[in-house]
C-alpha cells in the first residue's frame, strides 16, 4: 500500500481534489438534465425524492466511494477486485455504464460548442443571434431554431437520417478538448477546474436574476416548487429523481473511486463528500430557478399575445429543454450576444470536466488492468467514443435516441442498480467498518455507526424497493415491449444496452485479474446466528412466492404477509448483529450470515414494492389525488420547500467549511514530528 501511495500521481492540493470532484459532479447534468427531468417527470413533486436521495443516498455513498478509492488506491474494478476478486465485475459494470454515458455526453457538449460559436458570430454581426426575437415570436423562434434549424429533429421519431455535420464537427471539437485536458494527467485537471467551476456559477446567478425579473416568472416558480401529490405516487417520479442524483454526483460510475485513489494520504474524506454533495445540489437548484423562472416568462409572453400556453406546455419537454429555455433567456438580456458567449463558454467548461472525469476513470481502469500505455488507450478510447456518438448526430431521431439511452442508464434500470450492488458488496461482503474507520481517521468530522447501517441496510432496501417497483410497473405496462402490434424498439434497445453491461463486466472481471486481496482477517465466526438468519430469510422468500402464485383468502394473505415481513426483519437483525461483531473483532462473518442478510434485504424490497403498487392503485381508484391545475401563487408547501432547501444548502455548507477551518487550525497547532 505504502509503495502504491508513493508511485501514484496525486492532486496538487485539497482544493484541487475538491474542485476536480465538484468539476465531475457539477456539469451539464445540473443545467441540462435536472430541469428537463423535473419538467418531464413530476414538476415540483420531483424535488421531494431528489432531496431525500441526496441526503440519504448521495452524500453517504460519496463518502463510501471516496474511502474505498483512497483505501485501496485503485480505480473501481481494482478497488472491488482487491476487496474480493469475485467482485471485480461490479467495478467494471460501473465503468461500462460510464462508457455508455461518454457516447452521448460529448454530443450535448457539442451542442454547447455550437451555441458558443453562433454567439461569437453574433458578436461580430452587430449582436444579432439567430434564435432571438422579441415577444411571443421569440418563444417560437427559440424552439424552432434548436429543433428544426439545428437538429432537423422529428418529434417522436426513432428513425435515423443523415449525419448532421453541424453537430458532428462540434462533437469532434468536444472530444479533442477532453483529450487535451487529460493527456497530461490529473495534476493538470486539478488546475483547469479552478476556472471551469466558478465561472459557470457566476453566469447561473446572472441568469437566475434575469429569469426572476421577467414578467410572469412566478408561474414557472410555482411549477418548480409546488409538488403535485398525484405525481408523487408514481414510480417514474422517484426512479428519475434517484437516477438523477446518481448521474449528477457521478456516483456508481467509478469516477469518484478513481479520483479518490489519487487523493493525498492524509486528505479529508467525509467533509469533502458533504461539500461536494451540497455544492452539486445548490447548482441544480439554482439552475432550476433560472430555467423555470424563464419558462414562466415565456408563458407570460404567450398570454400577452392572446394565445396563452401554460408553463408546463410552453416548450416541448425532454432533453432539448435547456437549449430552448436558456437561449430564450439570454436573448432577453441587453448585449445578448456577449452574454450568450459568456454563458455557453461557461457551459462548455462545466461540461468538459465532467466528461473527462468519465474518460479518466475508464482510462485508469483499463491501464491498471492491462498495463497498456496510457496514451495509446486514451487515443483508442477517444476514437471509439467519438464514433459511437455519431448515432446521436443523425437528423430525425438522434435526440430521441439520446433521451432514451439516458433514461435507461439513469432511471434505476442502470445506475441505481449498480449503486445497490455496490452497497450490498461493501456492506455485506467487505468489512464495511474498515472503510468507515479509514475515512474517520483523516476527516474533519466522523461518521458514527449509523453510516454502516445506512450503507448496509437502508440504502439497499430503498434502492431495492425502487428497482422492483419500477420493474413491476414497466412489465405490467402492455406496451413496454410490443406497442400497436409492433416491437417497441427504443425500449428493447435501451434494455439490451443495460443488460449487456453486466455480461461484459463479468467477462472482464474473470479474465486475468492482476489484483491482490487486501483483507487481512483472523477467522470465520457467526455460524449459528448466520444459519438462523438464513433459514428465516428463506422462509420469508418461500412465503412470498406462495403469496404471489396462489390466490388465498384475504385474511390468510394478510397473516402470511405479516409473517414474511417479520421473519425477514428478524433475519436482518440477526445477520447484521453478526457482521457488526465480526467487524469489531477483525473476524470474517460466516457466509450464511452474509447471504441471509442479502436475501432478507431483497425480500423486504419486494414486499415494499408490492405494497407501493397497491397503494398507487388505491390512490388512483379512489381519486384521492387528481391532477389539478397549477395554482397561480406559491403555496405554503412551496415556501416550506424553499426554506428547507436554502437552510440545507447554506447551513450545511457553512457547517462543513467551519469544520474544515477548525480542523486546519488544530493541525497547525500540533507540533510536527521530525521526519525519520
Ligand atoms: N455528473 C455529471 C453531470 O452532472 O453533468 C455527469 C457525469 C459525470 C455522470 C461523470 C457520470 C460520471 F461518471
Amino acid at each position: 500500500m505504502e509503495m502504491l501511495e508513493q508511485q501514484r500521481e496525486n492532486w496538487g492540493s485539497r482544493g484541487g481534489f475538491i474542485l476536480a470532484a465538484v468539476g465531475s459532479a457539477v456539469g451539464l447534468g445540473n443545467l441540462w438534465g435536472f430541469p428537463y427531468k423535473i419538467y418531464s417527470y413530476g414538476g415540483g413533486a420531483f424535488l421531494i425524492p431528489y432531496i431525500l436521495a441526496i441526503f440519504i443516498i448521495g452524500i453517504p455513498m460519496l463518502a463510501m466511494e471516496f474511502s474505498l478509492g483512497h483505501f485501496t488506491q485503485r480505480s473501481a474494478p481494482g478497488a472491488f477486485g482487491s476487496a474480493n476478486r469475485k467482485f471485480e465485475f461490479v467495478g467494471w459494470w460501473s465503468i461500462i455504464l460510464g462508457f455508455v454515458i461518454i457516447t452521448y455526453y460529448p454530443v450535448i457538449l457539442g451542442y454547447c460548442f455550437s451555441f458558443l460559436w453562433l454567439s461569437i458570430k453574433g458578436i461580430f454581426n452587430g449582436g444579432s443571434l439567430p434564435w432571438a426575437q422579441s415577444g411571443v415570436e421569440g418563444v417560437r423562434k427559440a424552439e424552432e431554431f434548436f429543433y428544426d434549424t439545428y437538429l432537423a429533429h422529428k418529434p417522436g421519431s426513432f428513425s435515423l437520417g443523415a449525419i448532421r455535420w453541424n453537430i458532428f464537427v462540434p462533437l469532434v471539437v468536444a472530444w479533442l478538448s477532453m483529450y487535451l485536458c487529460i493527456c497530461k494527467g490529473v495534476k493538470l485537471v486539478g488546475k483547469i477546474v479552478w476556472l471551469t467551476v466558478p465561472l459557470p456559477w457566476l453566469m447561473l446567478l446572472i441568469l437566475a436574476v434575469r429569469g426572476l425579473t421577467l414578467e410572469g416568472s412566478i408561474e414557472g416558480l410555482v411549477f418548480y416548487l409546488n409538488p403535485s401529490w398525484e405525481k408523487l405516487a408514481e414510480p417514474t417520479t422517484w426512479r428519475f429523481a434517484f437516477g438523477q442524483v446518481f448521474f449528477s454526483l457521478s456516483l456508481a460510475f467509478g469516477v469518484m473511486v478513481t479520483y479518490a485513489s489519487f487523493l493525498h494520504k492524509k486528505s479529508d474524506i467525509n467533509n469533502n463528500a458533504a461539500i461536494i454533495g451540497l455544492s452539486d445540489f445548490a447548482t441544480s437548484f439554482v439552475a432550476g430557478i433560472a430555467i423555470f423562472a424563464t419558462l414562466g416568462g415565456m408563458a407570460f409572453a404567450t398570454a400577452k399575445a392572446g394565445s396563452y400556453v401554460p408553463v408546463d406546455k410552453v416548450v416541448s419537454g425532454g432533453p432539448g429543454l435547456a437549449f430552448v429555455a436558456f437561449p430564450y433567456a439570454l436573448a432577453q438580456l441587453p448585449y445578448s450576444a456577449w452574454f450568450s458567449f459568456i454563458f455557453f463558454f461557461a457551459l462548455v467548461t462545466l461540461g468538459i470536466d465532467s466528461a473527462f472525469s468519465i474518460t479518466e476513470s475508464i482510462l485508469t481502469s483499463v491501464v491498471e488492468k492491462t498495463r497498456w500505455s496510457r496514451s495509446v488507450v486514451l487515443i483508442i478510447m477517444s476514437f471509439v467514443g467519438l464514433l459511437s456518438g455519431i448515432v446521436y448526430t443523425a437528423a430525425g431521431g438522434g435526440l430521441n435516441w439520446l433521451g432514451t439511452i439516458d433514461d435507461f442508464i439513469n432511471g434505476t434500470w442502470g445506475i441505481a442498480f449498480v449503486g445497490l450492488l455496490e452497497c450490498i458488496v461493501l456492506g455485506w461482503i467487505y468489512r464495511l467498518d474498515r472503510l468507515r474507520v479509514h475515512a474517520n481517521e483523516r476527516s474533519d468530522f466522523s461518521f458514527g455507526k449509523w453510516w454502516n447501517y445506512l450503507i448496509r441496510i437502508i440504502i439497499p432496501i430503498v434502492l431495492g424497493t425502487l428497482f422492483f417497483w419500477s420493474m413491476f410497473d414497466d412489465f405490467s405496462d402492455k406496451g413496454f415491449f410490443i406497442k400497436a402490434e409492433k416491437f417497441n424498439i427504443p425500449n428493447i434497445v435501451g434494455l439490451s444496452v443495460v443488460a449487456v453491461a453486466p455480461i461484459l463486466a463479468i467477462v472482464l472481471g474473470i479474465i486475468g485479474s492482476p489484483f491482490q486481496k487486501t483483507q487481512n482477517l483472523k477467522c470465520v465466526k457467526g455460524y449459528t446466528s448466520g444459519w438462523a438468519g438464513l433459514i428465516l430469510a428463506l422462509i420469508s422468500t418461500l412465503l412470498m412466492v406462495l403469496l404471489m402464485t396462489i390466490a388465498l383468502p384475504i385474511h390468510l394473505t394478510q397473516i402470511l404477509t405479516i409473517v414474511a415481513v417479520l421473519s425477514s426483519l428478524s433475519a436482518l437483525i440477526m445477520t447484521n448483529y453478526c457482521l457488526d461483531n465480526c467487524d469489531i473483532a477483525g473476524n470474517r462473518a460466516s457466509a450464511s450470515a452474509r447471504i441471509g442478510g442479502i436475501v432478507a434485504i431483497l425480500n423486504i424490497s419486494v414486499i415494499a414494492a408490492l405494497t407501493l403498487i397497491r397503494l398507487n392503485n388505491y390512490v388512483k381508484d379512489n381519486g384521492k389525488f387528481t391532477a389539478a391545475d397549477i395554482p397561480k401563487e406559491l403555496t405554503g408547501v412551496s415556501y416550506i420547500i424553499l426554506g428547507v432547501v436554502s437552510l440545507l444548502i447554506i447551513g450545511g455548507l457553512g457547517w462543513c467549511f467551519y469544520k474544515a477551518i477548525v480542523a486546519s487550525g488544530k493541525q497547525e497547532q500540533t507540533p510536527q514530528l521530525p521526519q525519520e
